[in-house]
């Protein structure tokens, strides 16, 4: 029960990997928060999760700056103070494969890397307060993949993916450079393939087989792997380790 007294926002976490990391905090002690866009996605993480431990609902939009705030004022009113913050959320398995507009580049910028950001500035002001706080990022290990498979400018949907993914691994260390002096840590996973319901809804056969083929260890990794890795983060273990990215991939990358 390491977590016990904790309050923790895990964004996206009506269903796949983030559910997991939901779930796990919860099974440790933890008060969550699921903040999740998809009103069905949240409902039905929620009754998963409920029996795990005290949990709520709070509807949000990372990618919109007022829903950021909303978010980070329910949980503060409704739990009294905020811990730790999971930016799971993304464009993954609603990642429109079919898309080549710039619009469309822009509103997955705006979730998988502003949302984060904007989640971490809704939640900052009451962890520089309290003189505490944790932060975890989601990255991915595409974020180190140059996608030679697309032709230019077509496939740009791994591209933008990889790009937005690499933006987390930059604003984590923004984040824990800023952060530090209040007690907060900012650190990163970025997680190999996954066969989360995502994974097998936006990855092909071929490539999630190619995928595990280029990782040391041959395999794919669960959610429950990135849930401890997470846990690592938020727990007394790491409480000097920030602005770190630890690549929970069975060595497919192995950055120095
Ligand atoms: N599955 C993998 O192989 C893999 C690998 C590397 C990284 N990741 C990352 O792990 C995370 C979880 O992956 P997953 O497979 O569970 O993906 P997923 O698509 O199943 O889950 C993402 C969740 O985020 C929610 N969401 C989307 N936009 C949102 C918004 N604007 N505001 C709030 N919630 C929003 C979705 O409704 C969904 O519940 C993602 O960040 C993904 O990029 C996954």
């Amino acid at each position: 029960m390491r977590f016990q007294g904790r309050v923790a926002i895990v964004t996206g976490a009506g269903q796949g990997i983030g559910k997991e990391y939901a779930a796990r905090l919860l099974r440790e002690g933890a008060q969550v928060a699921i903040a999740e866009l998809s009103e069905e996605r949240g409902q039905a993480g929620l009754r998963d999760l409920e029996p795990l431990g005290d949990v709520i609902l709070v509807p949000t939009d990372v990618s919109d700056e007022d829903s950021a705030l909303r978010c980070a004022k329910t949980v503060q009113d409704e739990f009294g103070r905020i811990d730790a913050l999971v930016n799971n959320a993304a464009l993954f398995q609603d990642l429109d494969k079919e898309y080549h507009s710039y619009e469309y580049t822009q509103r997955a910028f705006r979730v998988n890397l502003h949302g984060a950001w904007l989640m971490a500035r809704a939640v900052a002001p009451m962890m520089v307060e309290q003189h505490w706080g944790l932060i975890v990022n989601i990255s991915s290990v595409g974020a180190y993949m140059h996608p030679t498979f697309d032709a230019p400018f077509e496939g740009v949907h791994s591209w933008v993916y990889n790009q937005t993914k690499w933006g987390i691994i930059g604003l984590t260390k923004y984040l824990a450079g800023q952060l530090g002096q209040y007690n907060i840590t900012v650190n990163c996973i970025a997680p190999g393939v996954c066969l989360s319901d995502g994974a097998l809804n936006t990855l092909t056969s071929e490539r999630i087989e190619e995928l595990r083929m280029m990782a040391a260890m041959r395999r794919t990794v669960t959610p429950a792997d990135l849930a401890g890795a997470v846990a690592f983060f938020l727990g007394d273990d790491a409480a000097v380790v920030t602005g770190q990215v630890l690549c929970v991939d069975a060595g497919t990358q192995m950055p120095g």
